[in-house]
């Protein structure tokens, strides 16, 4: 088969052999394919793919069709469109995958977007949601925002409730992150500080002084390092780090495991389901109610007044809004509720906007 091969620090085309499938793999004919910082990292030679993955063969994330289901693995059918994270291989005719790391292409996904959506949005809710803890109200700093990881970051940290600061150094780029997440404050990197304090900082970018940001968090604040394309060392003022009672975190998924990557994949594939379980109306309807007593104990409704309340939620599940009256008598009591439901319940993978995806 046709294959892009890795040489002399460059790519070209060549032929490999076709991919030979064990028991629980299966044999995927690419139809696109993501380019990412990790695969010009190791054609340069300083990022290896993982043992088990071809070496010399780039390619992180895939989006094609089942050719070949698996002997011992079922759920998959030849003609499935599937998109998935692998360790390397991606930028070749076929691949051979362990039916564990395949994802269901939404329908409303074609062929690139599909291909530019598992590495980035990966990262980025296993980073935010897994790793960093991101809660509803949450203030998060997404740097290097601009590019796949951080449209991918500003897209999921929106989605869990927090407020998010994208910072993006070229001006000319402001109103296209911005379109994907018009809540969003988008910054310039010297309007970080004035724009903090933050829960999380989500580092896409590293470099030096990428560990001043400790200075601008919240007590307990967490830095997510994940990209360092502008540098890997950096120096950190311990004391900064002391005072907030902070924690740097880092976090990579090519370099993980067949079953932790495979856990990825379960928490993308069940999502569209199982966000519209636990976000039920009788969900809501007993939240509601747990409300509005709480709202009669403690004083802010007159016991015996005949309160009522209503509840509306917006398409992002994450606001709620609550409105209370009391009787004949408002003035009507107006507040909005953040509802932490993603922990339970990531994204649909339709509901996100790929970037940079070409
Ligand atoms: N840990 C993991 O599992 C994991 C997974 C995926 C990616 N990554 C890493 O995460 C990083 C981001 O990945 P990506 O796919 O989002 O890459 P990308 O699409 O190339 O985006 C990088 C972004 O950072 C910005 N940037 C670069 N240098 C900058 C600087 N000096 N100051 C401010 N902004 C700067 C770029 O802005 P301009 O384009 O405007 O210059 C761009 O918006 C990469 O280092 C990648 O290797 C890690």
């Amino acid at each position: 088969m046709r294959a892009v091969k890795i040489r002399d620090g460059g790519f070209e085309l060549g032929e490999a052999p076709e991919p030979a499938a064990d028991g629980d793999q299966v044999v995927v004919r690419i139809r696109a394919a993501g380019l990412n910082a990790a695969d010009l990292q190791q054609a340069r030679g300083t990022y290896p793919a993982p043992p088990g993955w071809p070496d010399d063969i780039p390619g992180l994330e895939i989006a094609g069709v089942v050719e070949q289901p698996a002997r011992t693995a079922s759920g998959w059918a030849a003609g499935d469109r599937v998109m998935a994270v692998v360790g390397g291989g991606a930028h070749a005719e076929r691949i051979a995958v362990p039916a564990s790391l395949l994802v269901p292409i939404p329908d409303s996904f074609d062929d690139l977007r599909a291909a530019g959506f598992p590495e980035a949005f990966s990262t980025a809710w296993d980073g935010l949601v897994d790793q960093a803890g991101v809660r509803p109200g949450d203030r998060v700093l997404v740097t290097g925002a601009a590019g796949g990881v951080g449209t991918a970051m500003i897209q999921v940290a929106g989605l869990a409730g927090a407020d998010v600061v994208a910072s993006v150094h070229r001006a000319e780029s402001h109103a296209a992150v911005r379109a994907l997440a018009p809540d969003a404050t988008v910054v310039t990197p010297d309007q970080e500080e004035e724009n903090g304090p933050y829960d999380v900082v989500a580092e896409l970018v590293g470099g030096k002084d990428c560990l001043r940001r400790v200075r601008w968090l919240k007590p307990y604040g967490r830095i997510l390092v994940i990209g360092v394309g502008a540098g890997e060392e950096a120096s950190l003022r311990l004391f900064d780090l002391m005072r907030v009672r902070g924690r740097v975190l880092g976090s990579t998924i090519r370099a993980r495991s067949t079953v932790e990557k495979a856990a990825l994949a379960t928490r993308e594939k069940g999502c569209s389901a199982r966000s519209r379980r636990v976000v039920s109306r009788s969900r809501w309807t007993a939240f509601i109610r747990w409300s509005r007593h709480r709202m009669l104990t403690s004083g802010w409704a007159r016991r015996g007044s005949s309160a009522r309340s209503s509840c509306r939620w917006s398409d992002r599940p994450r606001r709620v809004s609550i409105v209370v009256g009391e009787g004949h008598a408002p003035p009507l009591i107006f507040f909005i509720v953040r509802w932490d439901v993603t922990r339970r319940t990531p994204g649909r993978p339709e509901s996100f906007r790929v970037w940079n995806s070409s």
